[in-house]
């Protein structure tokens, strides 16, 4: 077995392409003990933080299920109720919370911010999101675009639609680029990744066999994909100001039917990190939990809703593999 025992995940690029897949197989063995209720827990006595900066469903739920299922203990923290974020610095923190728990969770804007942690805690750090990465996202998305494509990950080919320039665009690109993928970045320039992330991944993707790819034109980006990934036009965290040039810049680049059909692969599938349509409908003070005339921007309730769509096998995949996350690095 691998050694990731003690060992942060801050970004992807912090594992080996072996330790990533090692992660993802250890996931699917996990994922299957479940269902068979055959698993082991590894993490009795454990005790784990959860500081989320920036609000969740999904990651913290996976990481609360993931860590009882494996006998551990959970503690939640926001910047609402306690110090963090305001009253204490993150070095401080970081010395308080590496004397009391085993492991740290930790959902923000700055990565600088979970880096300081990890290294002043003493212990591991996940990063549950910050605005560069989402690394546990992608651990879960290449576990399911494994599951429905039926191939080895370095036979994948990926087509992201929309800003690439947020921590799930990012993400995509470089663990695409670690696994042997082909990664098609399909986006209008001001949204590519930065040259320093690009650099990064054409780096990685010369060591590993990938094919790695940035393009404005959708119909050629997506072609002969067999997965189409979309996130939201505007992220957490980001000022309600940009919403007008998002709208203009990706309008052109929803994900419909039509996309769909332009990758000419019938068993294309559909992947959204979720939440769909989030800020938008907050923004314009919307229902959300009546999603009647409330499409999403960035993909139709056609695509969504259909059966190319897997976004909650991806979601159910969150906990599975945070739970091979919590294991390989804090398990005995
Ligand atoms: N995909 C994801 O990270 O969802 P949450 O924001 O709900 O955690
Ligand atoms: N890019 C999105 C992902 C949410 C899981 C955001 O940061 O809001």
């Amino acid at each position: 077995a691998r050694n990731l025992r003690h060992r942060s995940f801050l970004r992807e690029l912090d594992f080996t392409p072996g330790e990533l897949e090692y992660l993802i197989d250890l996931a699917a063995e996990l994922k299957s003990a479940k269902r068979t209720g055959t698993e082991r827990p590894r993490l009795r006595g454990k005790n784990i933080a959860l500081i989320f900066e920036k609000t969740s469903t999904r990651t913290r739920c996976a990481f609360e299920v993931a860590a009882h299922d494996q006998g551990a203990h959970v503690t939640y923290l926001d910047p609402a109720g306690s110090q963090i974020g305001h009253k204490e610095s993150m070095k401080d923190t970081a010395r308080v919370l590496g004397r009391m728990y085993d492991g740290i969770e930790y959902r923000g804007a700055s990565q600088r911010l979970v880096t300081e942690l990890a290294e002043y805690s003493g212990v591991p750090v996940w990063n549950g999101l910050t605005d560069d990465w989402h690394p546990t996202q992608t651990l879960a998305d290449f576990l399911t675009m494994r599951e429905h494509a039926g191939k080895s990950l370095h036979e994948i080919s990926l087509a992201y639609v929309g800003d690439a320039r947020n921590n799930v665009g990012n993400s995509l690109l470089v663990m695409g680029a670690l696994m042997g993928a082909d990664v098609r970045i399909v986006a209008p320039k001001p949204l590519w990744n930065t040259p320093e992330i690009i650099g990064r991944a054409e780096e990685v993707a010369a060591t590993t066999g990938a094919r790695v790819r940035h393009t404005t034109d959708l119909c050629r980006g997506v072609d002969g994909a067999d997965f189409v990934y979309t996130d939201v036009w505007v992220s957490m965290g980001e000022p309600p100001e940009v919403w007008d040039e998002r709208i203009e810049l990706l309008s052109p680049y929803q994900v419909t039917a039509g996309v769909m059909a332009a990758t000419g692969n019938p068993r294309a599938r559909f992947l959204h990190c979720l939440p769909a349509f989030h800020d938008r409908a907050t923004t314009v003070g919307a229902d959300l939990y009546d999603r009647t005339g409330l499409e999403s921007l960035e993909v139709t309730d056609e695509v969504f809703e259909s059966d190319r769509s897997v976004v909650f096998d991806q979601a159910e995949n969150r906990m599975h593999t945070i739970k091979a996350v919590l294991v390989a690095t804090l398990g005995g």
